[in-house]
């Protein structure tokens, strides 16, 4: 299990290295099979300086597993590397990354990319999709199919694992997300 750091953590790109506690780089096996790429660090993974630790990362954890995916096996990381909230009292809620954060971190992206190499890219939620599609691409509507990055990466998007959490129809969301993991892990060469 390796991060790829680099010079991540001095990153100054955009504001948010001000207010959240650290950086959180990607984790997993270098030259992973199958990477996936959720939005930024949740209020744990800041805390803890890991990718999907909290209760998102749990979520997946058990999807991945009936999906027959190894999480060792895979290589985990967002498309902004710190984590965006807005405070409520002592709580820290979270807030999507806007536009030009996404932007800002995109090097760190692609240089994971660029080092991984997957065979797969798994994008998890709209503003990955957004970061990695373009705003034209509707995850509801494209989930669980193989698409292409606009370099040619062979990807394919489902709904953010969070989504799935707050769900109300939590067990029919958690089966439909585990077959986009599973159609994913298919398409596998
Ligand atoms: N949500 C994400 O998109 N990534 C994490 O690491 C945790 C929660």
């Amino acid at each position: 299990m390796r991060k790829v750091t680099a010079t991540l953590p001095d990153c100054r790109g955009c504001d948010l290295h001000e207010y959240a506690e650290q950086v959180v780089p990607g984790e997993g096996r270098v030259r992973a099979r199958m990477m996936l790429i959720g939005e930024q660090p949740g209020d744990v993974e800041d805390k803890e300086g890991h990718v999907f630790v909290g209760p998102a990362g749990r979520l997946l954890d058990k999807a991945l597993i009936e999906a027959g995916i190894e999480r060792s096996e895979v290589f985990l990381t967002n498309a902004v590397k710190h984590f965006r909230f807005e405070r409520q009292g002592k709580r820290r809620i979270h807030k999507t990354p806007s536009a030009g954060q996404i932007v800002a971190c995109r090097p760190w992206l692609d240089r994971e990319l660029e080092i991984v190499k997957p065979d797969l890219v798994v994008i998890l939620g709209a503003v990955a999709a957004r970061a990695l599609l373009g705003p034209g691409f509707k995850v509801t509507e494209q989930r669980g199919t193989q698409v292409q990055l606009p370099d040619g990466q062979a990807a394919v998007a489902t709904v953010h694992p969070s989504a799935v959490v707050r769900s109300q129809e939590f067990r029919g969301d958690f089966a439909h997300f585990v077959n986009d993991l599973r159609a994913a892990r298919e398409l596998l060469p």
